[in-house]
């Protein structure tokens, strides 16, 4: 069994309501619930969300004691936080990346993620299904790592 920190950012409380053009209407709540039962039976995630910074890193840090991994929706701290960055580097959790949008094919500044280097892997543009992708492939590489074949 696996234990999953699932990580939203900034202004991701918001969804549902917010930019549905981009974001789509699923609302914070329905994702974590669909994470939920696709970690059923055998699997736990543990979902938090903050508009700040440094409560992201602090949960970070927490996470060291009982994670196995990391699903993270850094929002646009993606793009500028080096302390994100550092966190994730420091707790040497193994850390996926999902973007409900594909920030690639948005405007420049969206185009780099200073997270993407510590990070297991990147999944975006697939809206909420990015972070059940995002789930799926962190729970078969955490398999893979604890029987290799
Ligand atoms: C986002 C993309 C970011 O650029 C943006 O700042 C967000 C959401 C996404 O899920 O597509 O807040 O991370």
């Amino acid at each position: 069994m696996a234990v999953i920190a699932v990580v939203h950012g900034p202004n991701l409380n918001l969804l549902g309501t917010r930019e549905t053009h981009i974001y789509g209407s699923m609302t914070l709540e329905k994702i974590n619930a669909a994470l939920h039962n696709a970690a059923q039976p055998n699997h736990e995630v543990r979902p938090f969300q903050s508009n700040h910074e440094g409560a992201i890193v602090d949960y970070i840090h927490a996470a060291r004691d009982w994670a196995g991994g990391i699903l993270i929706n850094p929002g646009a701290l993606t793009h500028y936080s080096y302390a994100l960055r550092d966190a994730i580097a420091a707790v040497k959790l193994p850390t996926v990346e999902a973007h409900l949008s594909n920030i690639h094919a948005r405007e420049s500044f969206r185009h780099t993620s200073v997270l993407a280097p510590v990070c297991l892997g990147q999944i975006c543009g697939f809206g909420w299904r990015s972070y059940l992708l995002g789930l799926q492939g962190l729970l078969d590489h955490l398999a893979e790592r604890s029987s290799p074949t």
